[in-house]
């Protein structure tokens, strides 16, 4: 083995909490575990996280009730078998993260402290250090990662590209010349791509990977959009990574906005107010001063509804009244407005939405896999139908850690992969890592594929300059309906016909709709 190529049993890439407790997991089942991070560990996406883990822990609680809420925020596009497996893994999840040495906040007498957030109908949402829980997380198990002998950390390197039997060309989408050649007028098509078994992971700075298993737990494509809650880093890096390898995505129209996005703040815009803030009483407050909506209605609804109050008064932000809540119970929050010369506790917060979490993603199924044999995909990365058409608050984090220990099992039942060929790792180390969106294509994603998306702005974003952009207008023109965080101008309302829908893209560009139960 050359010290440009290693062998491991499972590869993962990304460092966020998916993938941080998919190593741990697989490095407990006795396997050798490579971790590749783009950044430092500890700096990723789910670092920022401020909700926690929805887990039906509390004794008015139900797995029934939280498969419930489940369903009812994700609006008839929820894959049941999907949701079944959270609601029941995420309470061991919890024990096992407490196990670990994770601590969740607690009352008096030590009893979890749940918090209460849009859509859930029971107090469900475990924490630490109030809005502090992803901050607290990673870096409890970065500390894990580290000390554990069995995992090989390589941090700020990211991934070129992933290495697959038959090594294909890649299967970008060309870029089309009009509309209707990015549009297919197909439903219902199987799609032709065949792909080769995934054998590891080749990586810019010219190390190969080879493993039974690669996990790719790379986080969404927020920050493509220019007005977003998530670190720049959250690019859909492994969106196209696994397309390019010939993976089925799926749903990439699905795009959530949360409804309080700080705006206007210099320093701070983009920041995000944790709902939970609002699960404790905060209030949601327009120009003339009056309440227009249920705070705690699922978010879907409350992006819109203050939308829908920005256009009819003129105005860029409403105004979050978080002034009878304890600042102790938020303090990273209190603390990030206060340092920006806001101070939360004496005046209302400008807020407005921003995009936040994408549904869309990597097709997996219930054990993480995608569409190519050893590929799997995890967390924001993948798409397993689980949040349906608008995620239920804090339902993520949980997820990360279920499909972290499904996926991390499953991988090492995969095959060895076939020893590498030296001008096979030659053509690897050519490709061209994926691209970053520019200020152009946020921009235009901010514009034609926000809150409200017309078929015209949609037209034109399936020219974009970026892949990634392209695919997103083209489920988007797909979907004509409007169902959860997609709300198409021309199709105001559901299509019944689209319940438990799902469009899927072929790694050749063709899209297609499957129903998932
Ligand atoms: C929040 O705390 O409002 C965000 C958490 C999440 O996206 O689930």
């Amino acid at each position: 083995m050359s010290k440009t190529h290693r062998e491991v049993d499972v590869a993962v890439v990304g460092a966020g909490a998916a993938g941080l407790y998919a190593a741990l997991c697989a490095a407990r089942e006795g396997a050798q575990v490579a971790l590749v991070s783009a950044a430092p560990l500890a700096q990723t996406a789910s670092y920022w996280a401020q909700g926690g883990l929805a887990a039906a822990l509390a004794s008015d609680d139900s797995m029934e009730l939280h498969l419930k809420d489940t369903e009812r925020a994700g609006r008839g596009a929820v894959r049941r078998s999907a949701a079944e497996i959270l609601v029941r893994e995420a309470p061991e999840c919890v024990h096992d993260l407490q196990a670990l040495g994770m601590r969740f906040d607690a009352d008096r007498q030590g009893r979890l402290a749940l918090g209460l957030e849009g859509g859930h109908s029971v107090r469900r949402v475990v924490h630490a250090g109030g809005s502090a829980t992803g901050r607290r997380l990673l870096r409890a198990l970065s500390a894990l990662v580290v000390a554990e002998p069995r995992i090989a950390v390589l941090e700020n390197t990211r991934a070129r590209a992933l290495w697959t039997e038959n090594q294909p060309a890649y299967h970008e989408q060309s870029r089309p010349t009009n509309s209707e050649q990015s549009r297919p007028s197909h439903h219902e098509q199987n799609h032709p791509t065949n792909p080769g078994r995934c054998r590891g992971v080749a990586c810019e700075d010219g190390r190969v990977l080879s493993a039974r298993g690669v996990v790719l737990s790379t986080g969404g494509a927020a920050a493509m959009w220019a007005r977003t809650t998530n670190p720049p880093g959250s690019q859909g890096v492994g969106l196209l990574l696994a397309q390019r390898a010939g993976a089925q995505l799926a749903d990439l129209e699905l795009l959530q906005f949360h409804p309080t996005a700080v705006i206007g703040v210099r320093g701070r815009e983009g920041f995000l107010v944790t709902e939970a803030i609002r699960g404790e009483g905060a209030t949601l407050h327009d120009a003339a001063g009056e309440r227009f909506v249920d705070e705690l209605a699922p978010r879907d609804e409350v992006s819109r509804a203050i939308q829908a109050r920005l256009a009819q008064t003129g105005a860029s932000s409403v105004g979050l009244d978080m002034r009878k809540i304890d600042p102790a119970l938020f303090p990273n929050v209190v603390g990030a407005l206060r340092e920006a010369g806001l101070d939360p506790t004496r005046e209302l917060v400008p807020v407005a939405p921003a995009a936040h979490y994408m549904m869309g993603g990597v097709v997996s199924d219930l054990q993480g896999r995608s569409t190519v044999p050893g590929l799997y995909a995890i967390g924001e990365a993948s798409c397993t139908g689980l949040h349906g058409a608008n995620r239920l608050a804090s339902n993520s984090l949980s997820e990360c850690f279920v499909w972290g220990r499904r996926a991390a099992r499953a991988a090492l039942d995969e095959p060895l992969p076939e020893p590498a060929r030296a001008e096979e790792l030659e053509a690897l180390r050519a490709l061209s890592p994926p691209p970053v969106a520019g200020e152009a294509t946020r921009t235009a994603l901010w514009q034609d594929a926000g809150i409200e998306r017309s078929p015209e702005g949609l037209e034109r974003l399936s020219n974009d300059e970026h892949p990634l952009a392209r695919m997103i207008a083209l489920c988007a023109l797909e979907r004509a309906e409007s169902r959860g965080a997609h709300h198409r101008s021309d199709h105001p309302e559901p299509d019944p016909a689209l319940e438990h829908r799902h469009v899927t893209l072929a790694a050749s560009g063709l899209a297609s709709w499957q129903t998932w139960v």
